[in-house]
Parts: structure tokens; sequence; C-alpha cells
């Protein structure tokens, strides 16, 4: 194996970053990092506490003190801690899903989990997922994936994953919350949702989580073989 192999794959909501890039960490042996959870554990301390998410002098000072921890335990859940406290389910509740753009806009807060994603990956063999990875976290990635699909199909996974676990979600619902959200990471003057010139573009609109993981394990292993 290389050492010290970077992975980037960034994309927008609901593309399957975490799943292709949790599997693919698995089969490959290289640390998973989840940076939108990241982004989320933040979102939730400000919520909880009434901040105003438009005050990035707090916000800055919130995400400076806060410990936020990732863990991926043996049957693959990916765990995150928020200043030693279990948030792993807490951080997906839709009210932080429609917050935590607006906290990742601000570019005193980027900075500082820049700084801690790229600490975080140093001298490791890493997967990160996020939407500034291959562009900016990791621009000396060895391969940079853009996973990609069209908003339905993106749409209907959520709204696959929440009947899992109980809720029925209109499709139009989840539609208009994917686009809002796409358009907030993707309009924003700091670290925007843009494909790196170097990356490898994945539309998965048409193909499972597995395939997509397949496809990327094929070409990381013939390369450093
Ligand atoms: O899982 P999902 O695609 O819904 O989102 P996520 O990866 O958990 O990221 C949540 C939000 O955090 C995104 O919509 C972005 O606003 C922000 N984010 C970011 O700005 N930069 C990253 N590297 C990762 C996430
Ligand atoms: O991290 P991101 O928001 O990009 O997506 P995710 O949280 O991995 O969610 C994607 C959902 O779609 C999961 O339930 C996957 O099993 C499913 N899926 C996928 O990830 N990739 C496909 N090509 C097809 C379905």
């Amino acid at each position: 194996m290389v050492p010290s192999m970077s992975i980037a794959i960034d994309g927008p909501a609901g593309a399957g970053k975490s799943t292709v890039a949790r599997e693919l960490a698995r089969r490959l042996g290289f640390l998973y990092i989840d940076t939108g959870a990241m982004y989320r554990a933040i979102t939730l301390k400000a919520l909880r506490r009434g901040l105003n998410l438009a005050d990035e002098e707090s916000l800055k000072a919130l995400a400076n003190q806060s410990r936020i921890e990732l863990t991926t335990d043996p049957d693959r859940l990916t765990r995150v801690f928020l200043d030693g406290e279990d948030v792993t389910r807490a951080i997906r509740e839709p009210e932080v899903s429609r917050h935590v753009s607006l906290v990742a806009r601000l570019p005193g807060v980027r900075e500082i989990m820049v700084r801690r994603q790229r600490e975080m990956a140093r001298c490791k063999n890493v997967v990160m997922d996020g939407r500034d990875v291959g562009t900016v976290v990791l621009p000396d990635a060895k391969l940079k994936i853009f996973l990609t699909a069209s908003p339905e199909a993106r749409a209907r996974r959520r709204q696959l994953d929440l009947q899992a676990q109980g809720h029925h979600v209109p499709l139009d619902s989840l539609i208009q919350e994917i686009a809002e959200r796409d358009r907030q990471d993707s309009c924003r003057s700091v670290a925007p949702l843009i494909p790196a010139p170097d990356a490898w573009i994945i539309d998965s609109s048409h193909l499972s989580a597995e395939q997509v993981v397949e496809m990327i394990a094929a070409r990381v292993l013939g390369r450093s073989s």
C-alpha cells in the first residue's frame, strides 16, 4: 500500500458520499472522516444555546471551544461525540439539516474545521468526505471524487432512509429541501461546492452504492499495486 494516501469524496446531499466513503475506507483499511458531521455538531450546539447563526464571532468562539471526535466502531457505525456526548443521532435531526448550511458558510468556522480536518488526516491513510475536501482541505489528495446524482434520486434515497426510521416525508418536500441546501452550498463565497479540476465525476443516479465502491476501489488498487 502507498504510504499516507488520501481519498477525497465531495458532492451534494444524498449523493451517497458517506455510504461509499465508509465502505471504501473499510475495504482499504483507511480511516474514514465525515467532515459534514463536524459542521452538524457545531450547528447542534449553536441551536441548543439559541445563538444567532449569523453572528460569526459567537459561532467561531463556539467552534474553538468545542471538542468533536469521530469514531468508527467494529460494526462500521460512525459515532460522533461533541464535548464527550454521543450526538450521532441528534446531528441528523431535520432541525440541524435545515440550519447547517448557515453555519458552514461562515469563513471563521470553516477555518477552524479545516485546520482540524487536516490534523486528523496527517500521516494517515484517509477517506474524507464533504463539500470542499478535494478543493480546500486536502488539495493534494491522491484521488478526488465528485459524487453526484439527480435531485430526484437523492431525495428518493433520503425518503427511503427516513422511512426506515419510521418517518414518512413527501418526496416533493425532500426535493425542495435538498435543492435549497445545494443552492446554499454551491453559491457561498467561501469553499463552494464545486468539483476540483482534477476530480473524477461519478453520477450515481443509476448505480448502487456497492457499484460505486467497486469502481473506486478498482481504481485505487490498480494504481497502488
Ligand atoms: O449528509 P449530507 O450530505 O446531508 O450532509 P453532510 O455531509 O452531513 O453536510 C452537512 C452540511 O455541512 C452541508 O450541507 C454543508 O453545508 C456543510 N459542509 C460543508 O460546508 N463542508 C464540508 N466539507 C462538509 C459539510
Ligand atoms: O453522504 P450523502 O448525503 O452524500 O449520502 P448518504 O448519507 O450516504 O446517503 C445515501 C443513501 O442512499 C444511503 O441510504 C445509501 O444506501 C443510498 N444509496 C447510495 O448511497 N448510493 C447509491 N448509489 C444508491 C443509494
